[in-house]
């Protein structure tokens, strides 16, 4: 028998799955894989099958069950934690999501984009003003999500830089000890600003110009004893950090992946009406969040395998989104997909919750950027830009760039 196929491995090119992520999808849409830690589980590459894995409520998402599939040092020391949202199961997942929906509704999102367009503005009017050179990831793709998530949390603005480190931290410090730390010290300045928020409200202070969900949060379910500030500031911390990690990535290589192809560019110039397509796709395409984490608490049968309760799943999205089954010519950057439902922002419960504010952020980010820059190049060839590793987002570390 040939020893199973590690997961996860690193990227070679930024915008490409590794090639032994392919070796992967040819052995079937379901298939055995060795995790860091030398224990294994079930890869999933197949389209069909992810999304009905996806939505089946015997895959448990809650990290604290024997089994579930840890795929680096950073996820086996948080495996303790008591779960929220990401990896709660029902009914407490649903009970937490509903807090959260009203913030993140088309109508709410929407009425964001005069503010994440003046961000966008002021980012590359600083930009402008320095360069060129600059390093695209610290001056624009990190900076935009931040600001837009503290806008929609309310967080205070001035505050955003410290985020963006401690985010960092937390997602990939050089250790669970340096992660650890960074998320207590990002959950004590939240419960600080929480109890902040509280005392004005009981004073009768009204909404200032920096509230925003958390406030509304404090008003609806904290005064009225429906929750605690514990929980709220890891909400709020958990929305942190998915907000920025992944947003950042996706702006950073879909620049990347755009200037590769300066047709497409092109034709986002001349008809910026094409950016949500373009945005859609290179969701797709670049699927940065590349494995959603689940384990078996029942026997599930999936095609001519069956998943044993107590083994763990893998999905790995770069190749469920490019399964040819299911989309045609899956490594070209193509505008006619619609209705092709890829799962870069996964399926089922636990979809995500940002993707509205993701997908504005990137049509404003990219479409602003393009359109300001005619001239933006890499400083580097794509070998030499520095990625991350496998075992986390994906995306470029730096990015330098001139115009
Ligand atoms: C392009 C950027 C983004 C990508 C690629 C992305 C991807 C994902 C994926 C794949 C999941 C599902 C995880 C799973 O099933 O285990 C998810 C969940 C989630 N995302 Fe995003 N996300 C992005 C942006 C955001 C933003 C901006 C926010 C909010 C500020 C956000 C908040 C969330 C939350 C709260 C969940 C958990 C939902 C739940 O468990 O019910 N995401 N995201």
């Amino acid at each position: 028998m040939t020893r199973p196929i590690t997961f996860p491995q690193d990227r070679s090119c930024p915008y490409e799955p590794p090639a032994g992520y392919r070796s992967l999808r040819q052995e079937g849409p379901l298939t055995r894989v060795t995790l860091y830690d030398g224990s294994t589980a079930w890869a999933v590459t197949g389209h069909a099958e992810a999304r009905r894995l996806l939505g089946d409520p015997r895959l448990s998402a809650d990290r604290r069950k024997p089994g579930f599939p840890m795929t680096s040092h950073v996820l086996t020391a948080l495996r303790h934690l008591p779960p929220l949202l990401f990896n709660a199961d029902e009914p407490e997942h649903g009970r937490q999501r509903r807090m959260l929906i009203p913030g993140f509704g088309v109508p709410r999102i929407r009425a964001l984009r005069p503010r994440i367009q003046q961000i966008v503005d002021e980012l590359l009017d600083t930009m402008v003003e320095q360069g060129p050179p600059a390093e695209l990831v610290s001056a624009f793709a990190l900076p935009v999500p931040s600001m837009a998530i503290s806008l929609l949390l309310g967080v205070p603005y001035e505050d955003h830089t410290s985020f963006e480190e401690l985010s960092r931290l937390v997602m990939r410090g050089s250790g669970p000890e340096e992660s650890a730390a960074a998320r207590g010290k990002m959950l004590g300045y939240l419960e600080g600003l929480l109890i902040d928020k509280e005392r004005r409200r009981r004073q009768g202070q009204e909404d200032g110009p920096q509230s925003g969900l958390l406030d509304e949060l404090v008003r609806d379910r904290l005064l009225t004893g429906q929750t605690d500030h514990e929980e709220i500031a890891r909400l709020a911390f958990n929305l942190l950090v998915a907000g920025h990690e992944t947003t950042t990535n996706m702006i950073s290589l879909g620049t990347l992946l755009l200037l590769e192809r300066p047709d497409r560019t092109a034709a986002l110039r001349a008809d910026p009406g094409l950016l949500p397509q373009t945005v859609d796709e290179l969701m797709r395409h670049l699927s940065v969040v590349d494995e959603l984490l689940r384990v078996a608490t029942e026997d599930i049968p999936c095609g001519t395998q069956v998943i044993r309760a107590g083994e763990g799943v893998v999905f790995n999205t770069s190749m469920i989104n490019r399964d040819a089954d299911h989309f045609p010519e899956p490594d070209e950057l193509r505008l006619d997909r619609a209705g092709q439902h890829h799962l870069a922002f996964g399926f089922g419960v636990h979809q995500c919750l940002g993707q509205n504010l993701a997908r504005l952020e990137l049509e404003v980010a990219l479409g602003t950027l393009f359109r300001r820059l005619p001239r933006l190049r890499s400083s580097v060839t794509v070998d030499e830009l520095p990625i991350k590793p496998g075992d986390t987002i994906q995306g470029l570390i730096e990015f330098p760039v001139e115009w």
